[in-house]
């Protein structure tokens, strides 16, 4: 099916980006919020965005004018109805994951595709919740959405050829890579790259090196752009929680369990760049080691 108008349910980091990629793309956007300081929050984000390619010389001020203005932000899920496709960039939560879809799929027309960035839950499970299991999929973006060039395109056992191949072509119409993958937690990247950054904090914790120190290791000796605790920085400790609790629910193998240190930081409401306040304290000018860890 053609999709023409994209339906993106959260504006945080993700849902920001993904709506502003889809709108670049050339397809009508409409991004749900459950209240308007957050859905303010994230137009503000895609306004500076697309401010900051125009003053970068990679967008005409015309063109920023039209992305901007093919996106309309709503609280109410009553304007995403006509919707081909709706991607959900909610919280890493099963449970809110399920209420959501339940309301959605009976406000979306029955032809509609569905969606969600998950980075671990089942695609499964969220498909079951909704009467078109066969039109949904793991649509997995990644952070920012608008500078990363793969999209992990996920089948759940019951997706149909046909949503499939339009969750390929979507991703390729957004000039993605689009990567097949199966409906297993974590997907490919992610299997990887989660039990590296939960490596990086137990060797923080047995000493092996500081925070600086490691992530200083892990770029001049492994060519990565940024280390592994300023990635898990930038992920969110909150959304790297949830998502190492489901991979460890699901594979049971100690690789995937939260380290004390990383259960501790969430316990003081240290989320990573997002709060301020993560491997790295980001309340100066520059980073700087978190120096209560
Ligand atoms: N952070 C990453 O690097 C990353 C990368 C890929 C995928 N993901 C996945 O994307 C999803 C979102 O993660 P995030 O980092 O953007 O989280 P976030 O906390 O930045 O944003 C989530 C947003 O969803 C909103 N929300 C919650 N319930 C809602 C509802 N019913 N309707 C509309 N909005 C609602 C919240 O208000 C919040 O603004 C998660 O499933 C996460 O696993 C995250």
């Amino acid at each position: 099916m053609a999709i023409e108008r994209v339906g993106v349910v959260g504006a945080g980091l993700m849902g920001h980006g993904i709506a502003q990629v889809a709108a670049q793309s050339g397809y009508d956007v409409v991004v749900r919020e459950i209240d308007q300081e957050r859905l303010d929050k994230g137009m503000g984000r895609i306004e500076k965005g697309l401010a900051r390619a125009v003053e970068k010389g990679r967008m005409q001020q015309t063109e920023a004018d039209e992305v901007r203005s093919r996106i309309s932000p709503t609280l109410d899920y009553g304007d995403l109805a006509d919707c081909d496709l709706v991607i959900e960039a909610i919280d890493e939560d099963l449970g809110a994951k399920l209420q959501m879809w339940r309301e959605v799929d009976n406000i979306v027309k029955d032809e509609a595709i569905f969606a969600t960035n998950t980075s671990s839950l089942g695609v499964m499970d969220q498909a079951a919740a909704t009467k078109r299991p066969d039109r949904f999929l793991g649509l997995h973006y990644f952070n920012p959405a608008q500078v990363m060039k793969l999209v992990e395109v996920a089948r759940a056992v019951t997706t149909s050829d046909e949503t499939f191949d339009t969750g390929v072509s979507f991703a390729e119409s957004e000039k993605k890579l689009g990567v097949k993958t199966k409906d297993k937690a974590g997907f490919i990247v992610n299997r990887l790259l989660v039990p590296y950054m939960l490596d990086a904090i137990r060797a923080y914790e047995e000493g092996v090196g500081s925070i600086e120190e490691i992530d200083a290791a892990m770029k001049a000796g492994a060519g990565h752009p940024m280390g592994p605790l300023t990635l898990a920085d930038f992920v969110g400790l909150d959304t790297m929680g949830s998502i190492c609790d489901v991979m460890f629910d699901e594979f049971r193998e100690r690789r995937f369990a939260q380290p004390p240190t990383l259960r501790k930081m969430l316990a003081a409401g240290w989320y990573g760049q997002k709060s301020g306040k993560g491997f790295y304290d980001y309340s100066g000018d520059e980073p700087v080691m978190n120096p209560q860890l």
